[in-house]
């Protein structure tokens, strides 16, 4: 409201000096005629100089001029609201400043903090000696065509030759996984440390540990260089996020499923290595090893 009532005075005030100059002009034309009248029709002042009109015509058009000056260039640019204007973008520029440096200032104080995070963590972890240089987490999962795991909580096909490199692969490790899947493998599997996530606070199985999440599954597995994430469905689309490595099993054969592995996206995910394997008396379906690797 305020700046409509601002914005009313000023077209009504630059109305008033637009007539006003308007005005002028005419009464300059009609003067002009007049001078005109008395220097060459009526002789009026003729005896000092001749011509006198034509100065009091040039000196009258330098007022106006002047005139029109003050209403298009002066109160134009250099009136209230042109002030107003020019303060206007003087603090909004400033504020811009201020914005930046506040910016600026947040970015170094996160960074420091970060770096602050990182030295007091280094200060208090275990030496080289006692820890894991770096842990690779995989996701290890066998899917066939639509990216279909299981049906019913259960596996739906039967591929000796994948279970055989999955006992391979994990053997010595940790295995994460869903309380579903491990409800639906029904015992802890030999050589492995299972680790089951749930959100039931006092759910327990035997020969297990138990995680409230998928972080507290991994903090679990910490020490462990390679822990390996078995599914199902709910824990790999959360722990895809997480994961370095994806060993998959494809099947390719087309199953009726209820649960599916999430997306693999080739923007983030780099195929490294693919052995492909045809049907054979045991196994009943073509089927490859591909590995993935984190880009
Ligand atoms: N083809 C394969 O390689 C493969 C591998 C594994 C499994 N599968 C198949 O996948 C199916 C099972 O998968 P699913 O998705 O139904 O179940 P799932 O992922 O194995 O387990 C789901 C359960 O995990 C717990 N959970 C999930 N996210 C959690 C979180 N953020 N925090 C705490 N707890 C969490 C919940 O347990 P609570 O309900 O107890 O809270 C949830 O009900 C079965 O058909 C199985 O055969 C296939």
């Amino acid at each position: 409201m305020q700046d409509q009532h601002e914005l009313y005075e000023y077209a009504r005030s630059r109305t008033k000096q637009k007539k006003r100059l308007y005005l002028h002009f005419i009464v300059f034309i009609v003067g002009s005629i007049f001078f005109y009248v008395l220097n060459k029709v009526l002789n009026v002042g003729n005896e000092l100089t001749t011509d006198w009109f034509v100065w009091a015509i040039v000196l009258w058009a330098f007022f106006w001029v002047l005139h029109f000056i003050n209403v298009f260039i002066t109160k134009r640019f250099m009136g209230k609201e042109w002030e107003r204007k020019q303060t206007e973008k003087l603090v909004s520029k400033q504020e811009e400043q201020i914005a930046k440096i506040k910016k600026r200032l947040e970015k170094e104080t996160n960074l420091k903090a970060e770096s602050e995070f990182y030295t007091e963590q280094k200060r208090t972890e275990p030496k080289k000696s006692e820890t894991i240089k770096k842990q690779t987490i995989t996701l290890i999962a066998a899917i066939a065509n639509d990216n279909a795991l299981g049906k019913d909580n259960d596996l739906i096909w039967h591929l000796p030759a994948d279970l055989k490199r999955f006992k391979a692969t994990t053997s010595g490790h940790h295995i994460i996984m869903g309380r579903n899947t491990y409800e639906s493998i029904g015992k802890p599997l030999p050589n492995r440390t299972s680790v089951i996530i749930t959100r039931n606070p006092d759910y327990k199985a035997e020969g297990c540990l138990i995680a409230n999440s998928l972080a507290e599954a991994l903090k679990i597995a910490k020490n462990d260089a390679s822990p390996f994430i078995i599914g199902g469905a709910q824990i790999y689309k959360e722990a895809i996020h997480y994961a370095d490595k994806l060993d998959i099993t494809e099947v390719h054969h087309s199953f009726e499923a209820d649960v599916y592995f999430p997306e693999i996206n080739t923007a983030i995910w780099q195929e490294m290595g693919r052995e492909n394997f045809t049907t054979d008396d045991k196994n009943k379906y073509e089927y490859s090893f591909v590995t993935y690797r984190k880009k």
